[in-house]
């Protein structure tokens, strides 16, 4: 399975914080926010990862995450020349792709919870033949992809961004597809606001019959990032969290559990970052072992 990072917006809801630099490379309380997305690939056991990033500001990214190889993984990057909403990924990964399933994770969405690595295995499971989405309760659900339910809770429809929704469940930015996907995507027409919309994709695996919606519960946290609020509520609730002494994020700490780099790699980023509390962590994590 391939993963795919989006991370191409160009954040206009956060400027002028992002007008010199990108979004999923802003601080979300002591990591930059595509840690998080990341993680969440990582934690799904996917290696081959293509980051997509905005035209021209490929480097700030490969400054960070270089090839991946501190991690384990194989990161390689592609510019989104035009700005042709999510969908445009998978044609932009066609090559990458090839003849693979695949994960796209949005660059500015961050994920917590216990139980998540079972989840995306199941998730991981569906796409062998089809679709995996999740669905996430929220107050407001306006903003995002929304899905209506029956009564005996299979996904009726999907949709974007609505004034009147028919439920409370938003589809946040993780979705898990068979190798269709890239020819779905080439196929589905732009929407009002001009872009290829991930909400057609789903509809598409919807009206296949084989779009499963995995339920996240509520004690489970998802954030959009994506404006100043949500960004800084979302540093607020990974400080909170990582006082259990849990780091939420941490990129060296999964490439071990998943036995991709050994002890002793992780020592070297434990070393080059000692100052901080994240090399702390690494080092305890040294000690620990
Ligand atoms: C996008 C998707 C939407 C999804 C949301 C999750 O919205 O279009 O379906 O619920 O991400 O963050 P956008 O960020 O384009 O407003």
């Amino acid at each position: 399975m391939k993963g795919i990072i989006l991370a191409a917006g160009k954040g206009t809801r956060l400027y002028p914080i992002t007008l010199p630099v990108c979004k999923p490379l802003l601080p979300v309380y002591d990591k930059p926010l595509i840690y998080y997305p990341l993680s969440v690939l990582m934690n799904a056991g996917i290696r081959d990862i293509m980051v997509i990033t905005p035209p021209e500001d490929t480097k700030p990214f490969e400054d960070l995450l270089s090839d991946g190889s501190r991690f384990g993984i194989n990161i390689c990057y592609k510019e989104q020349p035009v700005q042709r909403g999510i969908a445009d990924a998978f044609i932009l990964a066609e090559e990458f792709i090839g003849d693979d399933c695949c994960c796209l994770a949005l660059g500015d969405n961050i994920f917590y919870g216990s139980g998540f690595r079972k989840k995306l295995r199941d998730a991981k499971g569906y796409c062998a033949k089809g679709a995996a989405i999740f669905g996430y309760y929220v107050p407001d659900p306006r903003p995002f992809g929304v899905v209506e339910f029956s009564s005996d809770g299979t996904a009726l429809s999907i949709e974007e961004k609505p004034k009147h929704p028919k439920s409370n469940y938003i589809v946040p930015g993780l979705y898990f597809y068979d190798n269709q996907v890239v020819s779905i995507a080439k196929n589905i027409q732009p929407s009002a606001r001009g872009e290829l919309e991930i909400t057609s994709v789903n509809n598409a695996y919807l009206a296949e019959g084989t779009l499963h919606v995995i339920p996240l519960e509520s004690e489970f946290s998802w954030f959009d990032a994506g404006t100043a609020d949500s960004l800084y509520d979302a540093a607020g609730h990974i400080r909170s969290a990582q006082r259990s002494g849990k780091m939420i994020g941490c990129l060296e700490e999964i490439a071990l559990h998943n036995q991709w780099i050994t002890l002793d790699d992780l020592a070297n980023s434990a070393d080059s970052m000692s100052k901080t509390e994240y090399g702390k962590y690494l080092s305890n994590i040294v000690e620990d072992n």
